[in-house]
Order: C-alpha cells, then structure tokens, then sequence
C-alpha cells in the first residue's frame, strides 16, 4: 500500500481496512449470487451479466490522471491517491500551483530539438565562448526532464511499492496491472479476450514492403545498439523470459568480457589489456569455444571451429553481434 508519511499516516489502515472489507463483502456477494443462481436457474436465461449482478470495480474504468493511484472504496466508490503527483481532485486532474507554472514553462519537445539541430552560426558562438560548458549542461537536463519519470509498478501488485521499484529482476510497468474483477482484459472497454500474440505481432510488426532507413544509417547501427544495450537489456533465462537480469544496472562491459569474473579470465589474454584471438589467414577473429572453455549457445550444426568465444553466450547467433565481437578486438 502507498503510505505518505508526510502526512497523517492514516491513509494505510483506512486502506487495509478497506480491503479486508472489500473481501468480505466480496465473499459475501458471491455467495448470495450463487444461492440466486441456484434459484433461478432455468427459469430465466442467459441475460445481460452486468444488470443485477455486483457492481464492477470503478478502477476497471482507470479514472485517475497524471499517475494517481485508484483505491476501490466500498463497492461502487473509489478514491485516488494524488500523494506527488502535482495534481488534487477527484480523478487527480487539477494542477496545483506549481505544476501550473511547471507546465506553463515546459519547453515543447519539438521546438526544443529543432532550435538544438538548427542555427549553427549561433552554436558556433555558443562554442567559441565560456557559455558552453554551462550551456551543455542546461540542454542535457532540459532534454532530460522532458522524458517523463513517473513511479513504477510491477505486474504482480496494483499498488506503488517499494519492491517493484527496486526489484531490478522484474520487469517494470509504468500503468497498474488490471484489476482482477474488470468485465474485459482491458478494463472496461474492448473484448472479453486477449488477442493471440503471435497474430498481434504479425499484424503489427510484420514488414510487407522494404522501406529504406529514413536517416540514411544502415544495418551495422542496428546491430550496435544491440550489442551495447544488451549490457543493461538482458533476459534473465534463469527466472524466464519476463525477467530482466540487470545486474551491474548500466554500462559495466558485460557484452564484451561477459558476467562472471571467471568468463572474464577464460576470455582475457592477460597481456596488453587485450581479449584471446586467433588469426585465420591473416585475419584477426575470436577464440572458439573449444579454446577457452567459454559456454556459447549455437545451433548444433555449426562446426566446432566456427564456433566462436564471445562475452555474451548468445552472440554467435547473429551475424551484426559476432561482426562487433570481432572489431572490438582491435581495441580491447
Ligand atoms: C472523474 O472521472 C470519472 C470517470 O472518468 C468521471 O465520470 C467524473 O466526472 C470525474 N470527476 C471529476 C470531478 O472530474
Ligand atoms: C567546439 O570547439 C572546440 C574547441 O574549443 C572544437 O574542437 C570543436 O570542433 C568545436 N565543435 C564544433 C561542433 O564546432
Ligand atoms: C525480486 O523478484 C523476484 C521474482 O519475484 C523474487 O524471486 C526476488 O526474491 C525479488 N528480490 C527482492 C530483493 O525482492
């Protein structure tokens, strides 16, 4: 439960006590809904659900704004937590004072970014003088602050908690998951099921027609931005696909010397600060596996002598991060 201590502190008991009687009254419902059904069944048939039957949860209809927090209060009523937020009301959507001004004062992001990308006579100026150091750091916060940075929730509690803001093995969410007793998925609004995943993406991500990067770069930036972020971006295989294994959380160079110090010491050459390689016909690539004894994950058919020794055990199974693997030993 979210507590805000600068004030009364109240605000939890009334809410665990809120909840308890939510769930007898819950229990309560269900029982008497059932004892109904028992009655009247197979004298009236198959009717709307909603009509008569419990009144659906009002968080179902998300009626908090700017990131409140919904509380259900009894069965058809319900309260938001505006604790930070800036904003009082009901649904949490008056400004206070100072976030009016806040907002009032905010840069557009598009204006912002199209001064910064144009007037190069004035950046010149910028950087021939003293002001740019200050400047530089102004234009990073600027650009930083306009990114939003709002509390986060996980998927297993519908409530800001401490956990799911410091559990870096979890996946973060940025909204509440559903709650359990909503009418749709959803909510409130659209189908009684989910789509199918796979067709979702089909429908979704799926490229029918080749269409040229609009900003001119090609594949190897891609792939970069693959093998850099895969520091900090890493499926936790252990746990499962919706853990996220964050360890160092940031740049620590796992995706070249790998997580463990003793993969680190398999994949070093001790000498000159430079990673093992070896030379086929006078080209510089990675150890293979069989070397150094680094655990790799290839498809079986790839022959042991292909099979290379990189930081990251699932690397060799793209050809942009197996390519990065190997230019960065020029340098590493
Ligand atoms: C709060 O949100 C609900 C649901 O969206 C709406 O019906 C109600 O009028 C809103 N109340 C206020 C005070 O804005
Ligand atoms: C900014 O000034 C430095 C020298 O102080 C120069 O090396 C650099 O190239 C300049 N940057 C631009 C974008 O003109
Ligand atoms: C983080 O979440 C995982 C998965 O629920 C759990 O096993 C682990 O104990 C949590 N760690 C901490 C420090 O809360």
């Amino acid at each position: 439960m979210f507590c805000d201590y600068s004030g009364e502190g109240y605000v939890c008991r009334t809410s665990v006590r809120v909840g308890l009687w939510n769930r007898v009254l819950k229990m309560s419902t269900s029982a008497w809904s059932f004892a109904l059904f028992l009655l009247l069944r197979g004298q009236f048939c198959c009717g709307n659900d909603e009509s008569g039957s419990k009144p659906i949860n009002p968080c179902c209809h998300y009626p908090c704004e700017n990131w409140g927090v919904c509380m259900r209060i009894g069965l058809d009523d319900y309260d938001c937590d505006c604790t930070r937020t800036g904003y009082y009301g009901k649904n949490c959507s008056i400004p206070e004072f100072w976030s009016r001004i806040h907002d009032l004062l905010r840069p557009n992001p598009d204006v912002v970014n199209y001064i910064l990308t144009h007037f190069k006579w004035l950046w010149d100026i910028v950087n021939a003088t003293r002001l740019r150091d200050w400047l530089m750091g102004l234009v990073l916060t600027v650009r930083s602050d306009l990114i939003p940075n709002p509390p986060t929730y996980n998927t297993k509690y519908d409530y800001l908690n401490w956990e799911a803001y410091s559990n870096i093995t979890f996946y973060t969410r940025i909204l509440p998951p559903i709650p359990q007793d909503c009418p749709a998925p959803m909510g409130v609004k659209g189908k009684p099921e989910l789509p199918d995943p796979d067709e979702l993406a089909n429908k979704l991500m799926l490229r029918r027609k080749f269409r040229p990067e609009p900003r001119g770069t090609n594949l190897m930036f891609g792939f970069f931005a693959q093998h850099f972020t895969h520091q900090f971006f890493k499926t936790n295989h252990k746990i499962g696909s919706e853990f996220t294994l964050a360890l160092g959380h940031g740049v620590d160079a796992a995706h070249i010397y790998g997580y463990s110090m003793d993969r680190q010491l398999k994949l070093r050459l001790l000498k000159d600060g430079k990673l093992k390689y070896q030379v086929i016909d006078g080209e510089v690539y990675p150890p293979t596996v069989a070397e150094t004894d680094v655990s790799m994950i290839y498809p079986p058919h790839v022959p042991e002598e292909q099979r290379l020794a990189i930081g990251e055990d699932r690397f060799g199974l793209l050809p942009g991060l197996t390519m990065y693997a190997t230019l960065w030993l020029q340098i590493y």
